[in-house]
């Protein structure tokens, strides 16, 4: 490796210069030049500067080596991963970077083949982050930045084939740029996509645009291009969809054959076709076509061809409707980072597979890709599988987003960054609105950007909150849709009844997932679904973005940490690494873990929740004539479902029978016969559709649950009518004493505050109040005819709870009656109720009510009533910063037990949420990462008369004020009995 001290590259300080995006760039194609490359990941012999114009130090040995595609802040190198949200890392304004400015010099060989010669040879660099500087044999070839799109630069004169050429390619951390790209993640540094060579002949397709429409109309526009010069005389294009040859269009060509000059250099064709009953493309039914573009020499011979999978659909505004295909339909969406817990920022077309595959199983159908264009390979899932895709160009300025809205230095940036992904992304069917970038206030370079989309695609609408924000029905500014983040349900449901509304009203963000999360989820959709201009929106966010660390050094496992997690945990010796993890100093925390899937892509509970709020298939209700059924797709009808009737009756029996499907169009209902004769006894009846897919798709087996609507057939009666007998040990403090309870049941108020609670100021409030460590005083213990009446005073920092309870012994047990009444100050608590502890052993939870999954009062859609059995262990769901976990909504009663059958179970006189792990809330309210935790033996049990709902406050709407828990007096009764 040699130094070039005079380079000019470094000379000219591009990391501090907004107005140079790129030099040497070639411009963006929606030409695929993957198949047939020369691929160059793997090795790089490395060598990390402390900033770009320092000195490169000697030879870097290949001993000293990165690996590409990855970040070296994942690959053992002293600049590690650091995350903040809002603000920058440091303190310079911008254009300007820190002096300190960790800079990559990745180099190495490559043997340039023989057969090239002739031909013209491009370097492809897929992403680097924030400024690539690329030599070839010491020569400079050129500049990029845009951290998320792909960089080409031109080598024919720059290499020979049959020879060896030394590619080096030097990339800035900190730049001008990384003030636009101030997206809430972590900081690395590196080339996070695949390099590769490829080849094209001297005559080769520059570009092919493709429009494809609902109707069977294709429209397919080509510019050709020859290196060098002019364009040789008689070339021509053919085109071919699924073996159809496609017609020129030669009123097209004449007009451009007009100028003698233009066709110099460069040429334009356009091929046509109409298919007749063409299978159109939507997020249901992703129906593409096989599109190849050949592009010939006047001998015949082809000298380019380009690949593309074409889907037929068609996306408008209509009034204040987004319409596909004309449909009105649902936008059931996440926001999606490039994420990977060892790889940072590098994500494999396996991974971005499973992404989607588990998305499209838990209903999901959009994807916005927060807050940049993902990797190529995304969008070619989105629409083989099915998801409609808002493609957000790479433009966050957050910490300066008003300086830069309107800095003219940064115009160039701004209009680069979003032409670039539309000129790559276009031709995706999946793409069907684009989206200007995130949080960067709004300005003119957004009207520069948004002019040359409305121009070069008009096509797809354009959404930007920023713009937005100023007025969701303002037709002057830059956003076709009213896309606000994190707004108040009743404000969306307001303007959507004001008679305002001019633009489809779509959350661009809400329900933010951040730990225990995403309360009220079905209560947005059920107002969504009844609301005419509401139309959706996307979770804040699918990843968790926990870095798999080594608990020893510090250090990211990275690629060699493969296999070390399982279910959501990472292994001994490992953690979840989140904001100040990495010693930095300037950091947001936990913020950065806030996905609906763990960081090793685990489910959270919030997901089931969202399946069914999803569900194809809903039960409306149960009416004399039988259960009405009713289909809320838009396209297709139940022939890709199976399903079976599951009918759960409290005492213990569960019954099934073999469903069959109505055939409904979208939107219709019907009615079908009760599968079952209702037995006459056995309690509370729940009828649940279980529904599965019936074939093999691509996205999930045959027999994969879909959704599991349920209807209550009849309602419970009298729970449990206990007789009195026998007697009840209570000591001098009045606490029962139990042979299966280690803790006594006591009353408790606190929670280990979720995410939501913390930053949301409920927890505050809660330790203000003392709730976290109320002080027990018994007043007073009677005892009259084997009952036995405890009476306690819980005191606060500023208030007391009277607490009484009444143990009356029963048949097999004990019955506790329970009042508490909470002083007007506590008007708002986490929840009130018992809490005891019993002795080892009891490792298995089975109760009827509402599960298998975790469920809150406000996050229970997802959890149908029946009969559930979990191993304890199991029941806790392992949030990455501990808190309040492991909840089941809606428990009617419950056994826990031993290998050996024997144990305690617990009625309860309503369903009321219970929770059953080895953590005392003050445990998880201890420790800060889910590694730190030491689980107890025994059971710490929870019985809540009533359980705050979750809601999202930790970034948006609190929960509704009737998910709270007031003040005054709360009753509730449970029979103990030992099994
Ligand atoms: C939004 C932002 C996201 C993320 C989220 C909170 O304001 O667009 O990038 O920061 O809040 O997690
Ligand atoms: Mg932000």
């Amino acid at each position: 490796m040699t130094d070039a001290p005079l380079d000019p590259l470094i000379a000219l300080r591009p990391w501090e210069t907004p107005e140079v995006t790129s030099w040497g760039r070639l411009p963006i194609n929606a030409v695929d030049r993957r198949c047939g490359a020369l691929p160059l990941d793997g090795d790089w012999r490395f060598q990390l500067l402390s900033a770009p114009d320092a000195p490169v130090g000697g030879a870097v040995s290949s001993a000293c080596s990165a690996y590409v595609p990855g970040v070296w802040t994942m690959q053992d190198t002293d600049d590690l991963p650091r995350y903040t949200n809002v603000r920058m890392p440091y303190t310079e304004f911008p254009p300007q970077s820190p002096a300190a400015n960790p800079t990559g010099i990745y180099e190495r060989e490559v043997d340039i083949p023989a057969e090239w010669a002739g031909r013209r040879i491009v370097l492809q660099v897929g992403a680097a982050e924030s400024v690539l500087l690329v030599h070839v044999d010491g020569r400079p070839v050129g500049i990029s930045k845009d951290s998320h799109l792909a960089a080409e630069f031109d080598l024919t004169e720059v290499v020979r084939a049959g020879e060896r050429a030394t590619v080096r390619l030097t990339v800035v951390k900190w730049s001008d740029a990384s003030h636009i790209e101030d997206q809430d993640q972590w900081w690395h540094g590196g080339i996070t996509r695949s390099v590769l060579l490829y080849t094209t002949d001297p005559l080769y397709l520059a570009d092919v645009t493709v429009r494809a429409r609902y109707s069977g109309e294709l429209q397919v526009d080509c510019r050709v291009r020859h290196a060098g010069g002019a364009l040789p005389e008689g070339w021509y294009l053919t085109g071919e969809l699924d073996g159809r040859l496609l017609a020129h269009d030669a009123e097209f060509d004449r007009a451009n054959a007009e100028d003698e000059r233009v066709s110099d250099f460069l040429g334009e064709a356009r091929l046509l076709t109409t298919v007749p009953e063409v299978r159109t493309w939507n997020a249901e039914t992703p129906e593409l076509y096989g599109l190849t573009v050949r592009l010939h020499r006047a001998d015949g011979t082809v000298a380019d061809t380009s690949q593309h999978r074409v889907g037929f659909r068609d996306v408008e505004i209509v009034g204040r409707d987004l319409l596909v295909n004309g449909e009105r339909v649902f936008i059931r969406g996440v926001n999606r980072h490039d994420f990977h817990p060892l790889t940072g920022r590098t994500v494999s077309y396996d991974d971005m597979r499973a992404d989607l595959i588990l998305l499209k199983r838990f209903g999901f159908n959009a994807i916005r890709t927060a807050h940049y264009p993902n990797d190529p390979a995304l969008y070619d899932l989105a629409d083989e599988l099915g998801f409609y895709v808002v493609d957000e160009a790479d433009i966050e300025s957050h910490d300066h987003a008003h300086e830069i809205a309107d800095d003219p230095r940064y115009l160039n940036a701004f209009v680069d960054r979003v032409s670039r992904m539309v000129l790559r992304d276009k031709n995706h069917p999946s793409v069907i609105i684009w989206s200007l970038g995130n949080e960067s206030d709004y300005g003119a370079n957004h009207d520069a950007a948004a002019g040359w989309v409305r121009r070069h695609d008009p096509t797809r609408p354009i959404q930007y909150e920023g713009a937005a924000k100023l007025g969701w029905a303002d037709p002057s500014l830059a956003s076709d849709i009213a896309c606000p983040m994190y707004a108040a349900l009743e404000d969306c449901v307001a303007h959507a009844l004001s008679g305002e509304q001019t633009k489809p009203l779509i959350q661009c963000e809400y329900s933010h997932a951040m730990g225990n999360s995403n309360g009220t989820l079905a209560d947005h959709w059920a107002a969504i679904e009844a609301t005419p201009g509401l139309q959706g929106g996307f979770i804040w966010e699918f990843w968790d973005h926990g870095i798999l660390q080594r608990v020893s050094d510090g250090r990211p496992a990275g690629r060699g940490g493969a296999g070390l997690y399982d279910n959501g945990v990472a292994a001994p010796g490992h953690r979840w690494a989140y904001g100040g993890d990495f010693g930095e100093t300037i950091h947001d925390g936990a913020f950065i873990a806030d996905g609906v899937v763990f960081p090793d892509r685990t489910p959270k509970p919030a997901m089931y929740e969202h399946r069914e709020v999803a569900a194809p298939v809903r039960i409306e209700c149960f009416r004399h004539e039988g259960i009405v059924v009713a289909n809320h797709q838009h396209f297709r009808g139940f022939d890709w479902l199976a399903a079976v009737w599951v009918l759960s009756l409290e005492d213990g029996r569960t019954l099934t029978a073999p469903a069959e499907l109505p055939e409904l169009c979208p939107g219709e209902t019907a009615a079908v016969p009760l599968p079952f004769a209702l037995p006459e006894d056995g309690g509370e009846a729940w009828l649940t559709l279980r529904v599965t897919t019936a074939q093999d798709l691509p996205w999930a087996p045959r027999g994969t649950e879909v959704c599991t609507p349920q209807v209550l057939l009849r309602a419970a009666g009298v729970r449990d009518e206990p007789v009195a007998a026998g007697a009840v040990e209570v000591d001098d403090e009045g606490l029962l004493v139990h042979p299966l309870l280690t803790a006594a049941p006591a009353l408790s108020l606190w929670r280990a505050p979720t995410d939501n609670d913390e930053l949301g100021g409920m927890a505050g409030r809660w330790r203000t109040w003392g709730l976290d460590a109320l002080v027990r005083k018994v007043v007073s213990v009677r005892r009259d005819a084997g009952r036995v009446t405890v009476t306690a005073e819980y005191a606060g920092a500023c208030g007391v709870v009277r607490h009484r309870q009444v143990f009356t012994p029963v048949e097999g047990g004990v019955r506790v009656d329970e009042e508490a009444e909470l002083p007007e100050e506590f008007d708002d608590v986490a929840r009130v109720g018992s809490v005891f502890e019993t002795v080892a052993g009891l490792d298995l939870l089975e109760w009827f009510g509402q599960g298998p999954w975790e469920s809150y009062p406000d996050r229970s859609a997802g959890a149908p009533v029946g009969h559930h059995s979990v191993p304890v262990d199991e029941l806790f769901t392992p949030y990455l910063r501990p808190q309040e976990s492991g909840g089941r909504h809606g428990v009617r009663r419950f056994t826990l037990s031993a290998p050996d059958a024997t144990g305690l179970s617990v009625v309860l006189d309503e369903p009321r949420q219970v929770s059953v792990t080895r953590y005392r809330a003050e445990d998880l309210t201890a420790a800060a990462h889910h590694d730190e935790l030491v689980p107890r033996p025994g059971c710490v049990v929870h019985l809540d008369a009533a359980h705050r709902g979750l809601g999202t406050a930790s970034c948006g709407p609190d929960t509704f004020p009737s998910y709270r828990v007031p003040p005054g007096v709360h009753r509730w009764s449970w029979t103990l009995r030992v099994l």
